[in-house]
């Protein structure tokens, strides 16, 4: 064992829940000593999103060389580590197996505690890497490809769904729309560039905010204007600009996100407000909440773009805090594909 680490809380972070193998190294807390990420979109972008059975095979071939790497570049020993974290679940069956299957491993031939986390918990620990003086209440949207929820934190594991998507989370939505606009996948990314060169008046797409004082969404319904909108161009044999429709349908998803977030806000009163998940990255949706949130002295916190999207250093923030409260993990840890929030 190191000098360094000795009596320090040094907790490596495994995700694999979807097509990214993460591995990071986090000093007590705050101290990112690595963050290893292999990405396989070029695989999956032939096939226009993730094939679950490539994905599971992918994170097989690359875990071993990801922890690896971390350890590596964090200059430290398998023996400094204090704990392994991993995500398992909501995800892909397949995916989380490996990780789970790799971590249990490792803290058994190590003989440290194994530390379970749950995705969507792991995408809202990100905000306290380079925040860890968030103070609770906190209120968070998370929003990736699978989720898009409303959350009212009142302490560690101590939480409450305000409000969820009933359809289409914010992700998906935007990664059909990208896919049948040709821009590729993940879609998130593509609408954001694509919607910087048009003109976001040029559509008038339907925002649902459901009944009054609602907080749950539904993207599907703008999602099928859009659909509907591409298709009857076609059959009249006309082409609409694509990035009118990129940006139309942005603003569309952003207004609604936003509008929601205010309702919660104020009938929380919470003052915090932390972005997670993949679509949190966007530039439109965190530009709009900033300028809208400035005079409601309210705190707006978000990850690096980086951390917003599947990574193993949010699991290894919340294992942190996990292995704090001496949360730890029994051998028979299973992958949980379609784990929740309580
Ligand atoms: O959190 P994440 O990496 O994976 C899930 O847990 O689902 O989120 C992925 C989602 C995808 O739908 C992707 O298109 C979207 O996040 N995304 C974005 C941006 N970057 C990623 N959406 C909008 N703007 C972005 N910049
Ligand atoms: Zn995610």
């Amino acid at each position: 064992m190191s000098t360094e680490t000795e009596n320090k809380i040094c907790i490596l972070g495994i995700e694999t829940s979807c097509d990214d193998t993460s591995a990071a190294v986090l000093l007590n807390g705050t101290a990112l000593l690595s963050h290893i990420i292999t990405s396989q979109t070029a695989t999956h972008q032939k096939y226009g999103g993730v094939v679950p059975e490539i994905a599971s095979r992918e994170h097989s071939l690359h875990w071993q060389a990801v922890v690896q790497q971390a350890l590596e570049k964090a200059k430290l020993e398998f023996s400094d580590l204090s704990a392994v974290a991993v995500t398992y679940g909501p995800g892909l069956v397949g995916s989380l197996l490996v990780g789970v299957s790799a971590a249990k491993a490792l803290a058994y031939a190590l003989d440290i505690p194994l530390l379970g986390i749950n995705h969507l918990e792991g995408h809202i620990y990100a905000n306290f890497l380079h925040n860890p003086d968030l103070e609770f209440p906190l209120l968070a949207l998370l929003v990736s490809g699978g989720h898009t929820h409303l959350i009212l934190f009142r302490g560690h594991g101590d939480y409450q769904v305000l409000g969820k998507t009933r359809d289409d989370a914010a992700g998906e939505a935007l990664d059909k729309i990208a896919r049948v606009l040709g821009l590729g996948y993940p879609g998130g990314p593509q609408i954001q560039s694509k919607a910087r060169e048009g003109d976001a008046k040029a559509f008038d797409f339907p925002r649902a905010m459901l009944e009054p004082g609602s907080l749950d969404f539904s993207f599907s319904g703008v999602k099928s204007s859009v659909l509907n909108t591409l298709n009857s161009a076609r059959m009249k044999g006309q082409e609409l600009n694509a990035a009118d429709i990129a940006a139309s349908f942005q603003e569309a998803i952003v207004d609604v996100l936003v509008r929601k977030t205010k309702i919660a806000l104020n009938q929380t009163r919470v003052k915090t407000l932390v972005l997670a998940g993949g679509v949190a990255a966007n530039e439109l949706l965190r530009e709009t909440l900033a300028r809208e949130l400035v005079y409601q002295q309210v705190r707006l916190v978000f990850p690096p773009p980086l951390f917003c999207t599947d990574n193993g250093a949010m699991i290894a923030t919340a294992g942190y805090y996990r292995y704090l409260e001496g949360d730890f993990a029994p051998w028979t840890l299973n992958a949980v594909p379609g784990l929740g929030l309580i």
